[in-house]
């Protein structure tokens, strides 16, 4: 079963606050939602012609940023993730358009609406996601804390589960 057909539909307000600010705000306080996650405003510079956001690493995201990647051109309906990973932090943001983020530590499940190019979604290490319901054009922007190691990954399901059950958090 997908842990989108769990999800918990939080409302608005829990999505967005109390995390719902700089994320370098106190030296990167541990905390968030129940499995760490939090939503973290991004600087922007409003324009007549044009807004702009931007992000350094360590500052705007809790770790250094040593890879970036995008997703694009999703099909209406497909989902993307499906996997946790051991070390890798991430920041993920909807550049444009929108689409979830659900997550879960095999026994508590959040969903994340990422409607906004200002906002990202901080997900720690030892966390499943799912992304679902892309709406047509949109960009899932991608701030990495390592470079791509296929050995990081859970991809699955009942394995990474386990792994949390038996306390590899740490
Ligand atoms: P995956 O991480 O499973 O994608 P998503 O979580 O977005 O659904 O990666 C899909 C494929 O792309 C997989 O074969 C590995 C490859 N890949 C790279 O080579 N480098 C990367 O930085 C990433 C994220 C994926």
């Amino acid at each position: 079963m997908s842990i989108g057909e769990l999800s918990l539909h939080a409302p608005l307000e829990r999505r967005t606050a109390p995390w719902g600010r700089r994320a370098s705000d106190h030296g990167w306080p541990t905390g968030g939602s129940a499995l760490g996650c939090r939503i973290v405003e991004l600087p922007r510079v409003t324009d007549a012609r044009g807004n702009l956001t931007f992000i350094e690493g360590s500052e705007h995201v809790p770790f250094d940023i040593a890879r970036v990647y995008y997703l694009y051109d999703v099909p209406g309906g497909e989902f993307r993730g499906g996997h946790a990973h051991r070390q890798l932090e991430q920041l993920i943001i909807a550049a444009a358009g929108s689409f979830d983020v659900v997550v879960s530590d095999g026994v508590t499940t959040e969903r994340f609406f990422l409607n906004r190019s200002y906002y990202g979604l901080y997900v720690p290490r030892m966390v499943w996601r799912e992304l679902e319901d892309f709406s047509s054009g949109s960009v899932c922007l991608v701030l990495a804390s390592q470079r791509y190691d296929e050995d990081d990954y859970y991809r699955d399901h009942d394995e990474f589960v386990a792994a949390r059950a038996a306390g590899e958090l740490r």
